[in-house]
């Protein structure tokens, strides 16, 4: 997120110079190269336009930081795996180090922007690092939170919904949010750039965050119930995507949400309630997080229910690794659940995906090239031959386009075939022969 963030600033304000920075020499070294350490459509362009004029890639912290008036953090806040609130809290320790940096080699006052997600009230705590060390420099700390998705960061940052700006309420908080206020408005219409109190913009994000995962999880859930009555769960969504109070975006029915940003965010926040004293807010949006297990256990039961209740021994074809398409992302993804339940199962996976590396997907499944039971294919038509089952676990466009003829015919019959993004048009599927579901379609 920092990467493409500033690189949008560096590419909008030429006025500026953005030095991203990171102790990391590999990743730097990468930013550097032609070979970028993440993809993202439109980044390698920007990146080889500003670099070198306003925008610089560097480990050497302390010169960036003493030189900057800005500094926007971006460390990443990964769930606690220890002590207190371990599984949920926010992991703060990468944040605070950056904090007492600053401290450290700051020779004049700055500007601190928290631009990773954090819990409420975290940068009470980066200011009084600050503060306690200040020696007469003055800092700032503002919370603009990073509204980006995976795989369209860039047409986001260009042209994003809104930017949220909290700062405190007094002459010098004001002016500090009205200097970086500026800074978008190179490019941002005035009327998209929101600006409030610190701990409502650090709030914001993990609202944002949790409404939208809450919206999957409510459609999900329907999708079981669609699945029991005959209804088709993409009717429903599409007969209530047209109230306009409710609208048509993220409702689409799925194996499950994943990513780096949903689960950890709704823990981060039942967490925060539990230690506000709100344990019914609490287990609320737990709840978001309890249909979303339920969704992608309940995929690999029905594919065992339809299966005659075995898969031992069985091949079956799992297209689709990453967490969403136009992604090599995998963290959280819905894909690794569904094979640990088949593995578990017994099940012979033969696994396809067009850009998540083998070495990510031996990973992810805790498992090596030795396992009997992973294999994975750099082709579709590999991985589905002889197998008993097809599973459709990512949305990639190229699973529209394979010719499933060509597949059904080298497949074990009965050939299964089960979509877990409604991709594919499961009567066409039936015509050939499949025996096709998919999710919430009676
Ligand atoms: C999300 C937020 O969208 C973004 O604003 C925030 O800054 C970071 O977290 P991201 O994780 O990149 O972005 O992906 P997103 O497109 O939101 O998808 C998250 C997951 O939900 C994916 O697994 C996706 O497949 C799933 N999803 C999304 C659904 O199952 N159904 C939908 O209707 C939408």
């Amino acid at each position: 997120m920092g990467g493409p963030t500033m690189a949008m600033i560096a590419h909008k304000c030429k006025d500026h110079t953005v030095t991203v920075v990171d102790i990391n020499q590999a990743r730097i070294d990468a930013w550097n190269s032609d070979e970028l350490p993440i993809f993202e459509p439109g980044l390698d362009e920007i990146v080889q336009q500003c670099r070198g004029t306003s925008l610089f890639f560097s480990t050497d912290i302390d010169t960036a930081v003493r030189e900057a008036d800005i500094i926007f953090l971006s460390v990443n806040t990964p769930t606690k795996t220890y002590g207190v609130g371990a599984g949920r809290a926010a992991d703060l320790r990468y944040v605070e180090k950056c904090a007492r940096k600053i401290a450290e080699v700051a020779e004049t006052g700055k500007i601190v922007v928290e631009k990773s997600t954090l819990p409420v009230r975290t940068a009470e705590s980066v200011k009084r690092i600050l503060e306690s060390n200040c020696k007469g420099r003055q800092f700032q700390v503002l919370s603009n939170p990073e509204f980006l998705a995976e795989g369209t960061a860039m047409q986001d940052l260009e042209n994003p919904d809104r930017v949220l700006i909290g700062g405190d309420q007094t002459p010098e908080g004001l002016a500090a949010i009205q200097i970086l206020v500026d800074v978008y408005a190179e490019w941002v219409p005035a009327e998209k750039i929101l600006t409030t109190n610190v701990w409502s913009s650090e709030l914001s994000k993990l609202t944002a965050n949790a409404f939208l995962a809450q919206r999957i999880s409510s459609i999900n859930a329907i999708s079981a119930l669609c699945e029991e009555t005959g209804a088709d769960v993409d009717e429903v969504a599409h007969a209530i995507g047209t109230d306009s109070r409710i609208g048509p975006k993220f409702l689409k029915a799925s194996v499950g949400f994943g990513g780096s940003c949903f689960q950890k965010d709704i823990f981060n926040l039942v967490y925060l309630c539990e230690h506000f004293g709100l344990p019914d807010v609490a287990a609320y949006w737990n709840s978001v997080i309890q249909m979303n297990d339920y969704q992608k256990h309940r995929f690999g039961r029905r594919i065992l229910a339809s299966m005659f209740n075995t898969v031992s021994d069985k091949k079956i074809a799992v297209l689709g690794f990453a967490f969403k398409k136009d992604t090599n992302d995998t963290r959280e993804s819905a894909a690794i659940y569904v094979c640990d339940d088949l593995l578990q199962e017994q099940a012979n996976l033969a696994i396809y995906d067009p850009k998540v590396t083998t070495a990510q997907i031996y990973r992810d499944l805790g498992v090596d090239a030795s396992h009997p039971g992973v294999e994975i294919c750099s082709d579709p038509y590999l991985a589905t031959k002889d197998a008993h089952a097809v599973l459709i676990l990512t949305e990639w466009d190229e699973f529209k386009a394979l010719d499933y003829k060509k597949i059904y015919d080298q497949m074990q019959l009965p050939a299964f075939l089960f979509d877990g993004r409604n991709l594919l048009d499961l009567a066409s599927l039936r015509a050939i022969g499949f025996e096709a579901s998919g999710i919430g379609r009676g």
